[in-house]
């Protein structure tokens, strides 16, 4: 049976790729996409989808939220808005306050009212194993660990965590959330690592890496996220949290040795012509040093698993990233 499902943030990086999943997995269902259309959306990323209304607005509009829930009969919210990138957090924290911890209470608020009294409603939120702090050289992030957040980002998404924690046992909402480890693919953002460092293999100029380049990050390919979100969504337990990661860590400079290779060999340019690019730079203020994922519980309560290798993630970041640029591959 077709309904209407609402996505926030829907026209960012996993937003949008999380409307092309549900559209292709579910395509009688009309998604309402709410999205502020911040620097970091791109409406184009959407358009022209059938059954997909984009609605320009700020999740912190509790009357907008509830009456799109309302006049659309909506069951089922994936929420995504937010401030998501570190670096602007540290120059600029108010704007993470304001959409990351107030905007979720809104959005959290609004579904509790409009869903009094309705059964078979579920608020998705998703979240980001960076609440957990930083790891040592062993260990992974799991559900059971204690909440460290280090970075102005890390600490208003523990807040929203909690306050969907809260929701939950103190109004029964049907509440699921999603720790997620470093996406990775398609529409992302050109000012995040990965399409950063590929734009500039293309146009020749130095690739900027932090520090030492030695700080771990379990990359997710976002495709795969997309669908462990589905499969929280349809099978996760009311009021319960999962980790999902791609048991793919790497250091940074490993992850930029693999995509220099990917776009050398792509561009049918010599072996080591991106290498030559890598730039050390100052670190990021607090970096943390290592994430990592025990994906245990998606995997046996969710029965989800990442399926797509990083050299093949890689490789389809590598040739859409490209493309944007104008380059075929
Ligand atoms: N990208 C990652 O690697 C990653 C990892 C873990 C968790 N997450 C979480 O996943 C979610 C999506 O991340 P992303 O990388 O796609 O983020 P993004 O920054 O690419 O997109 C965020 C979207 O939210 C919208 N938005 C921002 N403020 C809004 C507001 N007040 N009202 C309505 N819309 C607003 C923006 O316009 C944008 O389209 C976030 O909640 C983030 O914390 C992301």
């Amino acid at each position: 049976m077709s309904e209407t499902i609402l996505i926030t943030g829907g026209a960012g990086f996993i937003g949008s790729n999380l409307v092309h999943h549900w559209h292709r997995t579910h395509p009688d269902d009309l998604i309402i996409v709410l999205d502020k259309l911040t620097y970091a959306a791109d409406r184009t990323q959407i358009d022209g989808l059938q059954n997909v209304e984009l609605v320009v607005g700020d999740i912190q509009n509790l009357g907008l939220v509830r009456s799109l829930i309302e006049r659309h009969g909506v069951k089922k919210i994936f929420h995504l808005a937010a401030e998501s990138h570190v670096d602007r957090s540290i120059t600029g924290p108010a704007a993470f306050i304001q959409t990351n911890v107030v905007g979720t209470f809104s959005m959290l608020e609004a579904a509790r009212q409009a869903w009094a009294g309705e059964k078979g409603c579920r608020f998705l939120h998703i979240s980001t194993d960076e609440v957990y702090g930083s790891l040592g050289d062993t260990g992974k992030f799991h559900e059971a660990m204690a909440y460290a957040p280090n970075s102005p980002y890390s600490a208003s998404k523990a807040g929203s965590d909690h306050l969907v924690r809260a929701y939950h046992h103190t109004y029964g909402l049907n509440t699921v959330t999603t720790n997620c480890s470093n996406n990775y693919g398609p529409r992302q953002h050109p000012e995040k690592l990965i399409p950063l460092a590929i734009s500039r293999m293309a146009k020749n100029e130095p690739i900027p890496i932090y520090g030492d380049g030695m700080n771990v990050r379990d990359w997710l390919y976002v495709e795969d996220h997309c669908a462990a979100l589905e499969t929280a969504m349809l099978k996760g337990k009311t009021g319960e949290t999962y980790c999902v990661g791609g048991d793919n860590e790497r250091t940074n400079l490993d992850l930029i040795d693999l995509l220099c290779d990917t776009v050398d060999a792509m561009l049918q340019r010599p072996q080591g012509t991106s290498r030559n690019l890598k730039s050390f730079v100052p670190d990021r203020a607090g970096h943390d040093r290592r994430y990592a994922i025990d994906a245990t519980k998606s995997r046996t309560e969710l029965g989800w698993q990442a399926q797509t290798t990083f050299e093949k993630g890689l490789e389809q970041t590598v040739a859409w990233c490209l493309g944007k640029h104008g380059m075929s591959v």
